[in-house]
């Protein structure tokens, strides 16, 4: 079959290239191989594509990039009990090597699309909505009418946790993005206040919206820069969710009075790194949660720029720009 790869295996952009040649996945015991039709980009690809990714090798990752997908079931195992069908419209989370044109998975982690739904908003789901129903629910533990914090709106993960945390029942989604057009798709996906933060402080902007008493969740992706400012925004007995840190991780001469004061409660949560039981119990929890809300058209992925797979190498440089706002994807062919 065809994948994406990276020339020695580590590189840039410009590295990644089309293998014409590459085993076929098989569809051994509760496995099904899937025929990809999209898959979506991740930040993390790039950082696994310059091997600065804490990757954890589970047997079925593979070498390839990739974490989520959409297409058709091509293939069963002789295990495979829940009922797919050949030819049956699928999408799912993986370990990994997703950009191909076939993947084989568990059929537990594989979810049904539902009619209306295209190839390029389903492969556009998992990961980054796995990861908000984990920071929001599993992690953060959200309780109806509590503020929330979101940083990075528009990115992939930010723009599902705006509407995981809104239809969650959240009082008020304040979110901040780096622009305005980024903060008006915020805006349009359910968040209440969207922060500009290169015009505004949002700490002072969450201060004015909750009238001096903070937000209740913080679900953070920016680390450093951020971290004085949430700080500031947290209401007494906060919770800060630490799903990234892009500015940077490390912060010089922390003063653990700022746990103390507010009762600060932090905690980091990752998911390419959990046991398939745990990654099972989130789908479950996904599906119950927002499957609904994504056939009723409440829940979208914002879908920021769609390229064929052949043009993976500009679908990279616009995710490393931070141009896109929203989910990029690329199609097979
Ligand atoms: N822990 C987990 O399980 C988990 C799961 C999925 C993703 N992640 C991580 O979450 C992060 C976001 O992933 P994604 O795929 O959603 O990313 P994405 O769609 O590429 O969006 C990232 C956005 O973050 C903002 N940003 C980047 N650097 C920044 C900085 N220094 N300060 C402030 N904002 C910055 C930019 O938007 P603005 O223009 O608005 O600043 C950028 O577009 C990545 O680090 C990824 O590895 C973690």
């Amino acid at each position: 079959m065809r994948v994406i790869d990276i020339k020695g295996r580590k590189g840039t952009a410009d590295d990644l290239f089309m293998d014409d040649n590459y085993p076929d996945p098989v569809a051994e015991t509760d496995r099904i191989v899937v025929r990809i039709k999209a898959f979506g980009l991740n930040r993390m690809d790039i950082m696994q594509r310059e091997s600065v990714y804490p990757l954890v090798l589970f047997p079925e990752s593979g070498p390839l990039l990739g974490v989520e997908f959409s297409g058709l079931v091509e293939e069963k195992g002789p295990e495979c009990k829940l009922g797919f069908k050949i030819g049956d419209r699928v999408f799912g989370l993986a370990y990994g090597s997703a950009y191909a044109e076939k993947i084989s998975v568990r059929e537990r982690m594989l979810i049904h699309m539902p009619p209306d739904m295209s190839f390029e908003t389903a492969a556009g789901i998992p990961e980054t909505f796995f990861t908000s129903m984990q920071a929001i629910y599993l992690v953060g533990n959200l309780q109806k009418g509590q503020n929330v914090l979101v940083h990075g709106g528009a990115s992939g993960v930010g723009s599902s946790a705006i509407q995981i945390a809104k239809w969650g029942g959240a009082a008020k989604v304040i979110t901040t993005a780096g622009t305005d057009e980024k903060c008006k798709l915020c805006e349009s996906l359910g968040a209440d206040v969207a922060v500009n933060y290169k015009k505004e402080d949002f700490a002072e902007v969450v201060k004015r919206e909750t009238d001096g008493r903070g937000v209740d969740l913080i679900v953070d992706l920016v680390g450093k820069d951020y971290w004085l400012r949430n700080v500031a925004s947290a209401a007494m007995e906060a919770k800060m969710v630490i799903v990234a840190s892009l500015s940077g991780s490390v912060i010089p001469d922390l003063d653990f009075r700022v746990f103390l004061n507010k009762r600060l409660m932090i905690q980091g949560t990752t998911l390419r790194n959990r046991t398939a039981e745990y990654q099972n119990n989130l789908r479950d929890a996904f599906v119950e949660k927002c499957m609904y809300h994504f056939a009723v058209g409440n829940m979208k992925v914002p879908i920021d720029k769609v390229y064929p797979w052949t043009q993976v190498a500009d679908a990279h440089r616009r995710m490393e720009a931070n141009i896109n706002a929203g989910k990029i994807i690329c199609t097979t062919d």
